[in-house]
């Protein structure tokens, strides 16, 4: 037998098993996506959708008749560009950061940065719901690292006291302790509470040895002046001395930047590997970023957060206003992690995470894609097993009509699941009147 056929399948069995656990990842069919309204990716300011970023890009790549496609080389060797540093320097800037350094991928900056940033002896405390990437780099580097409760203040007080506890060099401030927050959190779509988070952090660790980091994916080219961002809007640049800003989601391309001083950036250059080991990105790529930044500082830019915006509010209005969303809510039928806080604060973000009853994400999204809206529902192990959601992402290019119909069909899905338990209570009622029927309450 040839020995990969061996290979093949214990692979097969493996992805088999993903299937009969419903965790197996088929990416979508483009064609079918390319017919449907976007309601699913992160293209939230609708800058590839609408087709501006392409005229942006043309427009930048025409400034350079004689440009050059590749990099030829690492950042270490050929591959640091002119056009690539003066990139730089324009996103250090319009950030208000001191520099930064631009890497391919939100992904590979985090894993850069967790990686090597923090010490031998530091602590790296974050929020139970970061990104992926950060988990990723915190097992690569070589710092302690503690866990605190979602967006909870009062978790993170008890983590911060804790550890200077049991590490006296923490406490007398001569070891860090990185804090690692996102603005807007991925999957749950809240805002972390930066204000109340600096200041307990400050009074437990009063030798200025919290260093805080942000990563701004989900609010890159949204809020702030001229979308710079959640740190900017509130002018807390100072406060967080690493903030990651990525390309992909509202700037509707990719790559990403680390903002920071010169020294870390220098210890990126020197020991970030996926740096220093990979060809340095092309120039049609990084004249995308900088077309993105050239619209989000233009008036078109401003429409469009504006829109979104609008519409995030007005998708949010039309759901928890709706006659019958508290009595799906109370039913266990879906909830949403944000019904309280959307109308706190100056912004909003734009994902909306509908959370359904165990098992049944699916079928919500199945009902919105079959009436032409993609959504991407989100399971375990991305979320916690019992916190399965159709992830709702909004766009500045999504009419009221579209708006209106998404909520509406999310109605009818969850009237038709409510009439199933009735269904299913009243049967366990007269089959062996055990069970209290609260499904019959209202
Ligand atoms: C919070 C957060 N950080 C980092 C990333 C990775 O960014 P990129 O897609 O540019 O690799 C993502 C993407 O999903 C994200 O949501």
């Amino acid at each position: 037998m040839h020995c990969g056929d061996i290979l093949t399948r214990k692979l097969q069995t493996t992805l088999e098993n993903r299937r009969q656990n419903g965790r197996l990842i088929e990416p979508k069919n483009p064609q079918m996506v390319a017919q449907m309204v976007d309601f699913g990716s992160n293209d939230t300011l609708s800058l590839t959708s609408s087709g501006v970023l392409r005229k942006a890009l043309l427009d930048e790549i025409a400034k350079y008749p004689d440009f050059e496609v590749g990099s030829r080389s690492t950042r270490i060797f050929e591959g640091t560009t002119q056009y690539l540093l003066d990139l730089e320097e324009h996103m250090a800037q319009f950030h208000r950061a001191d520099s930064a350094l631009f890497f391919p991928s939100g992904y590979e900056a985090n894993v850069a940065v967790w990686s090597t940033i923090p010490q031998p002896g530091d602590v790296v405390v974050y929020d139970e719901y970061i990104h992926a990437s950060i988990h990723d780099g915190l097992r690569q580097g070589r710092a302690v690292t503690r866990m605190f409760s979602h967006n909870s203040c009062e978790s993170l007080r008890e983590c911060l006291l804790e550890i200077c506890k049991s590490s006296p060099v923490v406490a007398k401030g001569e070891q860090s302790v990185f804090i690692a927050l996102e603005s807007m959190y991925s999957m749950d779509g809240d805002i972390a509470p930066v204000h109340e988070m600096l200041r307990l952090t400050k009074e437990i660790l009063p030798h200025g040895n919290a260093i805080f980091s942000i990563d701004e994916a989900h609010s890159n080219g949204l809020v702030g002046e001229n979308g710079s961002g959640y740190i900017c809007y509130y002018g807390l640049e100072k406060e967080f001395p690493i903030r990651l800003h990525t390309c992909g989601k509202g700037l509707g391309s990719n790559g990403a930047a680390v903002l920071a001083n010169s020294t870390i950036r220098s210890y990126l250059i020197n020991y970030a590997r996926g740096l220093i080991f990979s060809t340095a990105p092309a120039f049609p790529s990084l004249a995308a970023v900088k077309g993105g930044y050239n619209i989000l500082a233009s008036k078109e830019g401003e429409e469009r957060r504006t829109h979104l915006q609008n519409n995030i509010r007005h998708l949010y209005e039309k759901l928890t206003g709706h006659p019958e969303w508290a009595k799906y809510v109370f039913s266990g039928i879906i909830s949403l992690p944000t019904e309280k806080t959307w109308r706190t604060g100056p912004f909003r973000g734009p994902i909306i995470p509908l959370v359904t009853e165990l098992g049944q994400a699916a079928s919500l999204a199945q009902r919105l894609q079959n009436a032409g809206y993609q959504v991407n529902p989100v399971f375990y192990p991305i979320v916690p097993r019992s916190k399965e959601r159709v992830r709702l992402v909004m766009h500045a290019d999504n009419t009221a009509a579209q708006i209106d119909e998404v909520v509406d069909l999310i109605m009818n899905w969850s009237r038709s699941r409510f009439t199933d338990q009735l269904g299913v209570s009243g049967r366990l009622v007269s089959d062996g009147n055990m069970y209290q029927n609260t499904a019959f309450s209202d």
